[in-house]
């Protein structure tokens, strides 16, 4: 009931979301990924969708529902998700990059499973696009991009240097350190830093920090 008499003050927005890991196949029965549950992405979809705006919500591969009313873009690798992005990028005016975007992938993927009797001794890998990078760089001023950071130490300098080389608007940092903060748990307590300065939230389900990040996001629409 609370859900539904919610304001509707995104209403009219298209928000662009992402979510989960990425998936780098090395063989066809082996990947490179990252540990994410998609829960912070599709908390911020579903409560964006509630507060009226349109949801495009680009998703890694999660054992999660699809969002009531969202359009859901299922992609595997961070090369999808990069194409999946661009090609709803510029209706979007807001775009939150929550996804954990494999930053490398194995250079090859082999068409048959590699024997364990021919184990590689090492795999070679390359550079994924940073795909918030390029956001950043090709974007619309009047666009709000968002990105999270998931850290480990020095959470405030990496959130600003984030912050500033992807020319972002807001950077939501995530310690994966914490018992209740880092993966597969319900809640967060995240920092969240803009050109205005920085706040700590406190600790609270997934859902009540999305309502946050977009109380937040919703101020620095034009
Ligand atoms: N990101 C992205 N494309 C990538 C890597 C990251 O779009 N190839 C986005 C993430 O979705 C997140 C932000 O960039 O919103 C920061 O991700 P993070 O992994 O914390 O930072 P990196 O820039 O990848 O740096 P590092 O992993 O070395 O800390
Ligand atoms: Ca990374």
């Amino acid at each position: 009931l609370l859900a539904t008499l919610s304001s509707q003050d995104l209403q009219g927005r298209h928000v662009l979301v992402t979510a989960g890991p990425t998936r780098e196949p090395l063989d066809p029965a082996r990947y490179l990924s990252n540990r994410s549950s998609g829960r912070m992405g599709y908390a911020l979809a579903r409560v964006a969708r509630r507060r009226g705006a349109r949801v495009t919500l680009v998703s890694g591969p999660v054992s999660l529902d699809p969002p009531p009313g969202v359009e859901v873009v299922p992609v595997m690798t961070a090369r999808d998700m990069r194409a999946a992005v661009r090609e709803h990028r510029d209706q979007a005016d807001i775009i939150i990059m929550a996804a954990a975007v494999a930053d490398f992938r194995p250079v090859g993927c082999a068409d048959r499973k590699i024997k364990k009797s021919r184990a590689p001794d090492t795999i070679a890998l390359s550079e994924n696009p940073d795909i918030l990078k390029e956001l950043g760089r090709e974007r619309r001023p009047e666009q709000v991009l968002v990105g999270f950071a998931a850290e480990s130490h020095d959470h405030e300098a990496e959130g600003r240097r984030k912050l500033a080389t992807k020319n972002l608007d807001l950077i939501c940092v995530n310690d994966i350190l914490g018992e209740k903060t880092g993966f597969d748990v319900d809640t967060n307590q995240v920092l969240l830093i803009d050109w205005q300065g920085q706040e700590t939230l406190p600790l609270l389900s997934k859902e009540e920090t999305a309502v946050r990040i977009l109380d937040r996001i919703r101020e620095l629409l034009p």
